[in-house]
């Protein structure tokens, strides 16, 4: 495909990309300029249909012209108030338009900026409630094996990505990991939830609580309901219900963190509501304000903050915890508009009505070449890859995800991987004819780098433009 060369970059020197390979990245530039709806457009007027609805936070879809103008004016009417000690009728309005959108008795809810500090945020109240309730002994976390709970000390204290963890030191003290619910072996290319081994597995968490702590030292528990940054692992039937019970029975604090699971990505609100168990928090981020300004919650039952108010001392700060942007007026906008939207356009029934035509599209890629597992869920889609080995028989881990998804960006689609896993999970606007572009595109990029052996998985023979452009900067 033939591109302009004449693209005026910026400087990209200064700009430290995340959760990037910044050498490699800026050396071939994808770079956004544009976006409508499912589409982003490239610096090269590429429409690049998007498979991963941003970074799974623009479920209504980009550019809303009702959030932007919400929070357009909002910036001209109040544009910060402080977030300590004072307040501003909207952060209200944001919270209670949320409550009414969590499930039942999740009603309180504390405002954050993101999913690593709803994470955090969760965390420290639950150490904070069984201390204020006489209990601060019970003050051990327990997370699971790929899990991932953002990138703030106490979300990779609890997450289970060990290349998260490895280059920040030690860990928090008093952190335990369980299981996490993945079996190929016994699973592979199961549609939906697979249906055995669930209460197994979550027995041994109680098995394990019993063996190595005394449950009565366990602070909380927090799992995604569905793992997405890993790898999209959906737990088996039964699973998270079992785990809730066995939190209950030893006055365990159940969170879910819905940063990905949460506004309808399961084809329900939330993923508590998909597989009916509600847990005692629920954290978000995301897809609250669809994407678009900062913002985080975490959600407590009635009863936890209860708690707070009536064992605190009087005039005491109930929670010495808090940030300055905290419920910031654009945010709050943008969260309401994006409630008003998926109240307006039933957001989560049309992914739930979608699920199954995007089941069967996925599915469709088994037995192309390398293709190891497909996992789905509502709008969700994990293709997991064999290792691909040289010719000196060494494993390339994730060289063969990330030359597909170079291949998918130069074919007009952007989707997301993580190790030898691609991500599916396209905003819920996605229509039918796009599911298939998104398939169809895929299988010709796993095709293509498939049949080029070693030679497919060398990134230079791909984007040459965007690798021209990047050479023609003067790093500094
Ligand atoms: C489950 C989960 N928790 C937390 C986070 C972190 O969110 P953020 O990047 O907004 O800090 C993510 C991000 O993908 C996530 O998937």
């Amino acid at each position: 495909m033939e591109k302009s060369p004449n693209i005026q970059l910026p400087d990209l020197s200064h700009y430290w990309v995340p959760f990037t390979a910044n050498r490699q990245f800026k050396a071939m530039p994808r770079l956004f300029k544009a976006a409508k709806g499912n589409y982003y457009t490239s610096m090269d007027d590429k429409q690049i249909l998007d498979g991963t609805a941003g970074l799974w936070c623009t479920p209504a879809g980009h550019g809303r012209e009702e959030i932007a103008t919400a929070v357009g004016k909002q910036l001209l009417t109040l544009d910060y108030a402080p977030a300590f000690q004072s307040s501003h009728p909207l952060a209200f309005e944001a919270a209670s338009r949320l409550a009414e959108y969590l499930p039942n008795g999740l009603d309180r809810v504390f405002f954050t900026n993101s999913g690593s500090e709803s994470a955090d945020t969760a965390l420290k109240i639950a150490l904070a409630y069984h201390r204020v309730c006489g209990n601060p002994l019970r003050n051990k976390l327990i997370g699971r094996e790929r899990g991932y709970h953002g990138v703030n000390f106490g979300g990779i204290a609890v997450g289970g990505i060990a290349g998260n963890r490895k280059a920040f030191g030690n860990s928090l003290a008093g952190i335990d990991h369980i299981r996490h619910p993945l079996d190929i072996a016994k699973n592979a290319f199961t549609k939906g939830v697979p249906e055995d081994g669930g209460i197994a597995l979550a027995n041994e968490f109680e098995q394990r609580i019993l063996t190595l702590h005394d449950p009565s030292t366990i602070a909380a528990l927090i799992v995604e309901p569905m793992q997405g940054s890993a790898g999209v692992i959906v737990p088996p039937t039964g699973y998270l219900k079992r785990l809730r019970e066995i939190c209950t029975k030893h006055g365990i604090l159940l969170i879910f963190d819905e940063v990905i699971t949460g506004f309808g990505r399961l084809g329900t609100r939330w993923g508590a509501d998909y597989f009916d168990v509600t847990p005692d928090m629920i954290t978000c981020a995301k897809g609250l304000t669809n994407g678009v300004v900062p913002m985080g919650a975490v959600a407590v039952k009635h009863d936890i903050y209860d708690a707070f108010m009536e064992k605190s001392p009087e005039g005491a700060i109930e929670l010495p915890h808090g940030y300055t942007y905290s419920a910031i007026p654009i945010a709050c906008t943008a969260a309401i508009a994006t409630l008003d939207i998926f109240a307006a356009e039933k957001l989560e029934a049309r992914a739930a009505d979608l699920s199954g035509y995007f089941e069967q599209a996925a599915h469709s890629l088994r037995g192309l070449p390398m293709v190891r597992d497909i996992r789905n869920i509502g709008l969700v889609a994990g293709i997991e890859f064999e290792q691909f080995m040289d010719k000196n028989g060494v494993a390339k881990v994730g060289a063969f995800a990330f030359a597909t998804y170079l291949k998918c960006y130069e074919l007009g689609l952007h989707i997301r991987f993580t190790g030898d896993i691609i991500a599916i999970s396209p905003p819920l606007t996605i229509e039918k004819h796009e599911i298939d572009r998104i398939f169809n595109t895929l299988s010709d990029a796993i095709k293509f780098v498939a049949s080029h052996g070693e030679k497919g998985l060398e990134s230079k023979q791909y984007l040459k433009n965007e690798q021209a452009w990047a050479k023609a900067q003067i790093y500094t």
